[in-house]
């Protein structure tokens, strides 16, 4: 039997425009209706450099892929999928915590859209009333002796009544129609998060993580809280202390202070 694919409305490129004003033209946006994935196909094709960020948005994407190699599913309309191109100046350090930033700006301009309880969970979901409303992966490349990083978020804006999320069954998903009363157009989205990110990655190209760390732990889901970190080759638990100047997971159990550099954080229930 044929499968019912949903449509979305064509993007209103015009409205995004004008939603981000001066910024506009800091960006090259192309919106596709599909690719496989954005994230790819940056890594797989990156364009010139002229000097703006380079902006790949898909309406659908048949391949997305999330953190540790997961698949990340969304559905036309229902979600916000896009991928931003960074480029580091040659003498760049080998950026440390970028995730943790683009997370801080993702906060920000959902704050900004009026959306309640934000939070960000170590290294880079971001939360809402605890629960995942977006999802970044960061993949870094060499390109022509300097690097460029691979931004790629994840929104979930209205998810379908019967949406399955590997992973994340249950309560741990939220979208933005049910956090806000009227959710912003994908357009409108697009724009609060590009508007947060520039000036953020900015900071963070000239400093590092260091000055964002402050705004990243006010937002620590877990500050202080009881939490096991597993996977990528740690299985630790303790307190959440939250992170340092590189963006490094800090936990405190009986053994010390545990610097994690990789892993999934869930909260440990109370003994
Ligand atoms: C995660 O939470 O595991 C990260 C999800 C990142 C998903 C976004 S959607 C746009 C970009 N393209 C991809 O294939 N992945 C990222």
């Amino acid at each position: 039997m044929p499968m019912t694919v949903p449509s979305a409305p064509a993007p209103d490129l015009a409205a995004l425009a004008a939603a981000l004003g001066s910024f506009a033209m800091a960006f090259d946006i192309r919106w596709v209706e599909e690719c496989a994935s954005t994230n790819s196909a940056l890594l797989e094709a990156p364009p010139e450099n002229d000097g703006r960020v380079y902006v790949l948005v898909a309406t659908r994407q048949s391949a997305g892929r999330g953190r540790r190699g997961r698949q990340w599913l969304a559905w036309p309309g229902a979600s916000l999928t896009f991928s931003a191109l960074w480029r580091f100046a040659p003498d760049a350090l080998a950026p440390a915590g970028l995730s943790l930033a683009v997370g801080l700006a993702v906060a920000r301009a959902l704050e900004k859209l009026g959306t309640p309880a934000v939070t960000l969970k170590w290294p880079n979901d971001v939360l809402v009333h605890g629960r995942k409303v977006a999802g970044i992966l960061v993949e870094v490349s060499p390109e022509r002796g300097a690097l460029m990083a691979v931004i790629g978020i994840g929104l979930n804006l209205r998810l379908p009544a019967d949406a399955v999320i590997p992973g994340q069954e249950g309560d741990g998903v939220t979208d933005l129609a049910r956090e806000l009363a009227e959710p912003p157009s994908r357009e409108a989205l697009l724009a609060a998060i590009l508007s947060e990110l520039h000036p953020i990655l900015t900071i963070y190209a000239s400093t590092g993580f260091a000055l964002l760390r402050k705004a990243w732990q006010q937002r620590n889901a877990f500050a202080d809280l009881p939490v096991r970190v597993s996977g990528g080759g740690v299985d630790v638990t303790g307190l959440c202390l939250g992170v340092d100047e590189e963006g490094v997971l800090l936990v405190h159990s009986s053994e010390g202070t545990h610097r994690v550099y990789a892993g999934d954080v869930s909260l440990r229930p109370a003994p």
